[in-house]
């Protein structure tokens, strides 16, 4: 089982996906973890500085990049746009030019945020994008920069992530502490995914010459209210959801980002080239939570 030897570059090490695929795969690589800080076993790596990019691949020499670095703080980007673009843009062309040269596949992750939102049907690989907010906008030229610079690429986009971090269920988990009350957005519809799935998702695709564009969430949709109400009865916690819509949101957070309000992704490039399959929202969250 064993592939000693084989390195991987994973950016982002410190954050939710990069936990994720640390606990995955480093019994099978050798893993070298990076972070825009330096960390107990994470090097350095600011991944909008595109010769400190080059000259760690090829010092490295690595068979496969693995990019879970990200500027996530999606509300702080509408005024913070050159930082943005910096590292949700900037940073995969970096990475993109890097793996190129040396000849060497690129996973990089995306966002469900690409996407407007008002579609009526689930969204496919093969629909238009179109962003309405900042890292939506970001997100989508990192992904057009990594198509135009690296040939062998994956592109993953996720949505509704949570693992080892700042997300939503913790949020919700905390709130619960001092709360028997909550209001919840009922009228946003999406994938709520693991990050353990989703490194269960590069794993499967990592080894394989099936580049492209992929949807990579759990299976089955759900608005945050309904999350948040099975995360509370998941975790036996008395709290009542009061349901609201993105308007009213937005009414009493006016620094909110706009969200896309129907972003269900189908994973219609999985069904093509295989038979790899996501679990469900529902088994996911639950095995997290116990
Ligand atoms: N979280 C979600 O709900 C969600 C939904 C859809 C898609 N995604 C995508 O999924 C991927 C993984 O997300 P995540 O939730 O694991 O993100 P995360 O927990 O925020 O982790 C991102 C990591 O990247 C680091 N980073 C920031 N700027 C960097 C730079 N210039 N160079 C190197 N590293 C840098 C961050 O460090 P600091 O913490 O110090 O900034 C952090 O450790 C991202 O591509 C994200 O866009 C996430």
């Amino acid at each position: 089982m064993s592939e000693t030897g084989k390195k991987l570059i994973v950016t982002g090490s410190g954050g939710q996906l990069g936990r994720a695929v640390k606990k995955r795969m480093e019994d099978r690589y050798e893993l070298v973890q990076t972070d825009v800080f330096e960390g107990e076993a994470i090097r350095k790596l600011d991944i909008t500085d595109v010769d400190a990019v080059t000259a760690l691949v090829r010092e490295v020499r690595p068979f496969a990049v693995i990019n879970c670095a990200a500027y996530t703080a999606v509300d702080a980007q509408e005024q913070d746009v050159d930082n943005s673009y910096r590292i949700n843009a900037i940073g995969p062309r970096n990475l993109a030019i890097a793996a190129e040269e040396a000849g060497i596949p690129l996973v990089h992750i995306s966002t469900d945020y690409v996407f407007a939102g008002d579609k009526e049907t689930p969204y496919t690989e093969f629909d238009k994008t179109g962003p309405i907010s900042v890292y939506g906008k970001t997100k989508l030229a990192g992904e057009e920069f990594v198509k135009e610079f690296s040939r062998r690429h994956f592109i993953l986009r996720t949505a509704w992530l949570y693992g080892d971090g700042k997300n939503f269920v913790k949020t919700m988990l905390k709130l619960a502490e001092t709360r028997d009350c909550l209001s919840v957005v009922d009228d946003q519809i999406g994938n709520p995914t693991s990050a353990d799935e989703l490194a269960r998702a590069i794993d499967h695709l990592l080894p394989t010459g099936s580049f492209g564009t992929y949807h990579a969430t759990c299976e089955g949709v759900c608005s945050w209210a309904d999350f948040a109400e099975e995360i509370f009865r998941l975790a036996g916690k008395k709290v009542a959801v009061e349901h609201i819509d993105s308007e009213e949101y937005a009414r009493r957070n006016p620094q909110a980002a706009r969200r896309p309000l129907f972003s269900h992704l189908e994973k219609m490039m999985f069904r093509l080239t295989g038979d790899f399959r996501m679990c469900d929202w529902h088994e996911a969250i639950e095995r997290y939570l116990a």
